[in-house]
């Protein structure tokens, strides 16, 4: 078996690279950029490649790539079924319906007076999302009629930037005021209010589309499952001070018996339906019952590895240490072997 990886510091990567010395793997590492990079997997079994929303060359072409190498039939991580939606909660939106998985109710308008007249029939607050991005930046919450048309001419005329320059930084200083970042940290955050990072200066503008979900009240968390193959595991993120947003808050709880369970057992069975190698679910939980925000195969490593534990596909917990990414790779070796 022959395994090529695309290599990004302090992505999963690093653990791929692990996993194949530790099981002496034949591996070499591949910089999917090159122009001849499909004459170069010729011969391999496996190719990955842990692309990331927030790098620009990524986001350009990593699909692309990694599907027209599943045509030639090498197996790549994430496939077409595991990827296809990353990154795109309106995708995810079409996906979700189209398998009837329970998704917050989700709204979206390609022209500026349908969106105008929708918005004026509606109960608020509703959340504004954009597509992209992560740590809920571009994540908001509408609570009234004028906010939401400020939002739509806004995404029918010069569009949002991807980068929320005053958001992060008032990110920041919330997160120093709640001891979670340092001064440093602050003050870095006021200097991205004049100076833009490379990869959000290369983003376009979004534009031309506007995304609405049903606010769901009530939760002072989210729930994170994460399925990889007959295996889940989860942890519970806490909304930040008056706010509503859990993710990127920093505030984890791994306590097992926090989770809901039935958030696992949906987990496993709307994955089965995706037919993904890797999903972390986003739940919110609506009158006891949880509703998907949002999923991704892609998530931090370090941020799961005091999880305590899994469940298997019974809900039958493991207290044991784990690996996911060495998961993912035990995974498609038997694939290859079958
Ligand atoms: N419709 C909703 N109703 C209530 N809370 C919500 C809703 N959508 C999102 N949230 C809260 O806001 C947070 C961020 O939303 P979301 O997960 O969509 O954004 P993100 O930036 O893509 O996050 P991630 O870092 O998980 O990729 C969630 O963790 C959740 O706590
Ligand atoms: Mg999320």
């Amino acid at each position: 078996m022959k395994v090529a990886i695309h290599h990004n510091p302090h992505s999963f990567s690093d653990r791929w690279i692990k996993y194949c010395e530790k099981e002496k793997i034949e591996y070499r590492l591949v910089n999917a950029f090159d122009s001849n990079i499909v004459e170069q997997l010729k011969g391999y079994d496996i190719f990955m490649w842990h692309h990331h929303h927030a790098q620009y060359k990524d986001v350009l072409t990593a699909k692309r790539i990694l599907f027209a190498l599943e045509h030639a039939g090498i197996k790549v991580f994430p496939d077409f079924k595991t990827g296809w939606h990353f990154d795109d909660k309106v995708a995810q939106k079409y996906l979700l319906e189209a398998i009837e998985a329970p998704l917050v109710p989700s709204y979206v308008f390609y022209d500026k007076k349908q969106a105008l007249n929708w918005a004026k029939q509606i109960k608020y607050p509703k959340v504004f999302k954009l597509k992209g991005g992560a740590g809920a930046s571009n994540v908001k919450l509408v609570r009234s009629y004028s906010q939401a048309t400020a939002l739509i001419n806004t995404a029918f005329g010069r569009g949002f930037a991807q980068f929320d320059r005053l958001g992060y930084f008032k990110e920041r200083f919330n997160k120093f005021k709640s001891g979670k970042d340092t001064f440093i940290g602050v003050l870095k955050g006021f200097a991205r209010i004049f100076i833009i990072p490379k990869f959000a200066k290369q983003l376009p503008a979004e534009r031309g589309y506007i995304y609405f979900q049903e606010f769901i009240p009530n939760n002072d968390s989210d729930i994170r499952v994460i399925i990889i193959g007959d295996k889940a595991f989860a942890i519970k993120r806490m909304i930040r001070e008056n706010d509503f947003r859990a993710s990127g808050s920093g505030n984890i709880v791994y306590d097992k018996n926090e989770i809901n369970e039935s958030c696992i057992q949906l987990a496993f069975e709307v994955n089965n339906k995706i037919k993904s190698l890797c999903t972390a679910f986003d739940f919110v939980l609506y009158n006891g019952r949880p509703l998907i925000v949002e999923i991704s195969y892609g998530f931090t490593s370090l941020a799961y590895d005091l999880c305590p534990g899994y469940w298997d596909e019974n809900l039958i917990w493991h207290e044991d240490e784990f690996n996911p990414q060495f998961w993912i790779m035990e995974n498609l070796r038997k694939e290859i072997v079958k």
